[in-house]
């Protein structure tokens, strides 16, 4: 009798804990932003905001950066990070693995407030998001841009044939990316040889300047 009810209760205990099991694991448990690991998706398409992309690796901040000749009207920093797996991918072979995602984040530049007397520093306030996804899986040619009204709320898709893609297709130094002005990166896609060849043109009509 005793070794019985012993035998039901453990038995019942494992059940629970298998149970328990299957629920954390289920695939249809709502999420609420992208896991550490690499992008996701709402049913509709969008992508899920990148929660914690600020303890990402910073890649680099433009100041003011423009690539019309009039510059643009407000003084603005832009903040690239990209998840740590893709970085650390990077400084092994120089190109991008799959999964990578860089987020490009824009804040207003200030230079009144406290002590600062010269000089520019960045607002608290996010002014726009971007994400640059590789996902071949998902994407005809492997990358896609998702842009977000604020770092919390959900990216659209922008479609294939918007400006953007064309610009970094053209001018991105590797894989379309803006590698040549990610100052720890650009030295190993050098080493590595992985700079795209009209990057490699680019570059050495420049200096002949
Ligand atoms: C005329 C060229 C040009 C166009 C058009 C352009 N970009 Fe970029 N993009 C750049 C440059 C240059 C950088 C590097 C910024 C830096 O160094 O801070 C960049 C960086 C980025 C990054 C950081 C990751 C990466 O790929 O290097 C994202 C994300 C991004 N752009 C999104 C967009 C989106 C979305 C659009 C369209 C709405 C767009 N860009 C249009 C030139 C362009």
């Amino acid at each position: 009798m005793f070794f019985t009810k012993r035998f039901a209760v453990s038995a019942l205990s494992l059940l629970a804990a298998g149970f328990a099991l299957y629920i954390a694991g289920r695939p249809g448990t709502p999420v609420l932003a992208a896991p550490a690991a690499g992008p996701a998706y709402s049913a509709d398409g969008e992508m899920l905001p990148p929660a914690n992309y600020r303890e990402w690796v910073f890649l680099s901040s433009g100041l003011g950066m423009s690539y019309t000749p009039q510059g643009a009207d407000h003084l603005m920093f832009d903040n690239v990070f990209v998840n740590p797996e893709a970085y650390r991918s990077f400084l092994q072979t120089g190109a991008w693995p799959d999964k990578t995602m860089l987020v490009l984040e824009v804040r207003e530049a200030r230079n009144k407030g406290s002590i600062n007397l010269h000089g520019h520093y960045q607002g608290t306030g996010v002014m726009g998001m971007e994400v640059h996804v590789k996902d071949t899986a998902r994407f005809p040619s492997g990358w896609a841009f998702f842009d977000f009204d604020t770092p919390a709320s959900k990216g659209t898709l922008i479609p294939s044939g918007a400006p953007c893609y064309r610009c970094h297709q053209d001018h991105g130094a590797v894989d379309t990316t803006f590698v040549q002005f990610y100052p720890t990166l650009l030295p190993i896609a050098r080493q590595k040889g992985t700079l795209a060849a009209a990057y490699r043109k680019d570059s050495a009509a420049n200096s002949g300047k």
